[in-house]
């Protein structure tokens, strides 16, 4: 636990030095070193992306000819040029409507760290936060491009395989990565998925 808290405050203090938002930009750093799914032009949209450490990783990789857009229930500011925020509600029905003239068509990547408001009860918080990738998973079916990955944080714990099940459902590649920023004590776990499936025939 020691551990833990020595290398969230290593992150927290190197997320300063380096001007983000949140010590979650080097999860996606790490990630994205591994599977390289950030690309020059590339358009993204994140989900859950307040206060914007994300969408700040992702601006800088896709560069002057990429886009991202970041949604959230938070206000989000940031002074990159290439991104755009969007303060809403991703259960909103209205949000791929909303999103897709925002993008200009399909993503080519999907990130979500979406995580609910802690209530302090775990099966509450686990709860929700598997029916917000349950509903990343149903937003990728609408705005992912053919060629498009998501990379997406769980918690783990009940109908977490149900989620992964789903992801297999959906795509034909899925791995699990615990970026080193992730806490060991923190039961998330983050996916990246990618080869979407065409005759996917949407769960209910
Ligand atoms: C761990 S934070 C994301 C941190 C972000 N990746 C970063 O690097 O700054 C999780 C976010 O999910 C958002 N969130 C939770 N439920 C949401 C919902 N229903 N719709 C939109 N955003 C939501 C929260 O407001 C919170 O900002």
């Amino acid at each position: 636990m020691r551990l833990d808290e020595a290398r969230r405050d290593l992150y927290r203090r190197l997320a300063r030095e380096q001007g983000y938002k949140s010590r979650a930009a080097f999860k996606l750093i790490e990630s994205n070193e591994r599977y390289g799914f950030l690309r020059p032009g590339g358009k993204v949209l994140d989900l859950g992306a307040a206060p914007g450490g994300w969408m700040q990783v992702a601006a800088e990789l896709v560069g002057p000819s990429g886009l991202v857009v970041g949604v959230d229930l938070d206000k989000i500011r940031l002074r990159e040029k290439n991104v755009v925020s969007l303060k809403m509600d991703v259960h909103d029905p209205g949000l791929v409507a909303k999103v897709e003239p925002l993008l200009g068509g399909k993503a080519d990547v999907i990130l979500s760290d979406l995580a609910p408001s802690v209530s302090g009860v775990w099966e509450i918080d686990q709860g929700r936060q598997v029916d917000l990738t349950l509903r990343v998973l149903e937003i990728a079916r609408a705005l992912l491009g053919d060629r498009g990955s998501v990379f997406c944080k769980l918690f783990e714990g009940e109908r977490s395989q149900f989620v992964r099940d789903e992801f297999r459902r959906l795509f034909t590649s899925v791995r699990t990565v615990k970026p080193a920023a992730s806490r060991n004590a923190s039961s998330e776990l983050y996916y990246f998925c990618e080869g979407m499936k065409k005759a996917t025939v949407p769960s209910d």
